[in-house]
């Protein structure tokens, strides 16, 4: 834990920083653009791509989801971060079209989203991946682009395989095999999808979102289960992703991902957009460290709520189980600064 009033950043420090793609470094367009953006929820923006008003969805009574207002800059990445259950997922639903709102709405350049079919918002420039991917695992990973390229025209998937069986494929090949280059899969465009690694099929899945050519892409969870060197690896495409003007939204939980790449962090909890800004605002934002902490009080009270009520054996070994932690942490302290006064009650003796 840090010692001042921060969320800490997860453990993987140190994967972060420019290191992208080998040692390209992509400029950012982003840059300066939310100068004059006030960090507060709902902030307007300069140039937003999406707008969400008043947006509210409930399950049997529970609002999942109660946002006033959103709006995500063009051109950079945005990042959707909040405690479990926050309502991060419900949203980023009502935002791709993938679930209607019960009241409100949400804007894509103009135009409705919510509740539009993937594919047609696909070929208006919106596209989303999954958290959990969706490659066609029996087919090859060039099939899978080519498929993505004819259903992302604005074709259902049925229509898409007529068409590409059809052999009016051409142009869609050389789409696929030059994106596949960008993204330095050529080597693996014969492979079946399903031969790949959790963290390539991740990759496959970015690529594939591109043969839409959009300009709004929002990713559910991209580095989820990804190794540290192919999350660098996506990382840097995410990157050259703004480079080339398209705007991001993505989800995610790992604060080293959140603030290596993103310009602005939108933190919902409890349905509720509560704070928006900078990674760094965000980290000291009081609000926010008191919703992450709340969580986790919530879930012991859920926990009893439901009926799991810990036994005095379950509570004394997690109380053991933190004074061992804060034993291990005051001996790295020492290690680094000597020894350290303990400030309490007198003992006895
Ligand atoms: N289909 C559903 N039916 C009933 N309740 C739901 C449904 N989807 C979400 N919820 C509830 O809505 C709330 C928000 O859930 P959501 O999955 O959006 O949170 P989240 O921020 O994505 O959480 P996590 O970080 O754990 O993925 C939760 O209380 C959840 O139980
Ligand atoms: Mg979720």
């Amino acid at each position: 834990m840090s010692a001042s009033n921060e969320i800490v950043f997860g453990q993987t420090a140190g994967l972060g920083g420019a290191g992208s793609l080998g040692e390209t470094e992509w400029p950012n367009p982003a840059h300066r653009m939310f100068d004059t953006v006030d960090p507060v929820p709902g902030a307007s923006k300069p140039d937003p791509i999406l707008v969400a008003s008043d947006v509210s969805r409930s399950f049997g009574g529970i609002r999942a989801v109660s946002v006033e207002r959103l709006e995500v800059q063009r051109g950079a990445i945005t990042a959707l971060i909040g405690p479990n259950g926050a309502g991060k997922t419900t949203f980023f639903n009502l935002l791709t079209g993938f679930d209607k709102p019960d009241s409100g709405n949400v804007l894509f350049d103009g135009e409705t989203a919510s509740g539009q079919a993937s594919y047609k918002l696909a070929s208006k420039g919106m596209v989303r991946t999954f958290q959990l991917t969706k490659v066609l695992a029996r087919m090859t990973v060039l099939d899978n682009m080519m498929l993505a390229g004819q259903q992302q025209s604005g074709e259902s998937m049925f229509r898409g395989f007529i068409r590409m069986w059809g052999g009016q494929e051409a142009s869609v090949r050389e789409k696929a095999l030059e994106i596949l280059g960008q993204f330095n899969m050529t080597h693996m465009s014969g492979e079946f999808a399903g031969s790949l690694s959790g963290g390539q099929r991740k990759l496959l899945e970015m690529a594939r979102a591109m043969m839409a050519e959009p300009r709004l892409i929002m990713l559910d969870e991209p580095m989820a289960g990804v190794n540290p060197a192919l999350t660098q690896s996506l990382l840097g495409h995410v990157k050259r992703l703004r480079s080339e003007g398209i705007s991001v939204v993505f989800v995610e939980h790992d604060m080293d991902v959140v603030r290596d790449i993103s310009d602005w962090v939108v933190v919902m909890a409890e349905g509720e957009i509560i704070a928006e800004g900078t990674s760094d605002m965000i980290g000291s934002n009081q609000a926010v460290i008191d919703a992450y902490l709340g969580s986790s009080h919530a879930s012991l009270t859920e926990q009893i709520l439901t009926g799991h009520i810990p036994d005095v054996e379950e509570v004394e070994a997690g109380l053991a189980e933190t004074a061992e932690l804060e034993v291990a942490e005051i001996a790295a302290l020492e290690a680094q600064t000597g020894p350290i006064e303990q400030i309490g009650e007198p003992s006895d003796d």
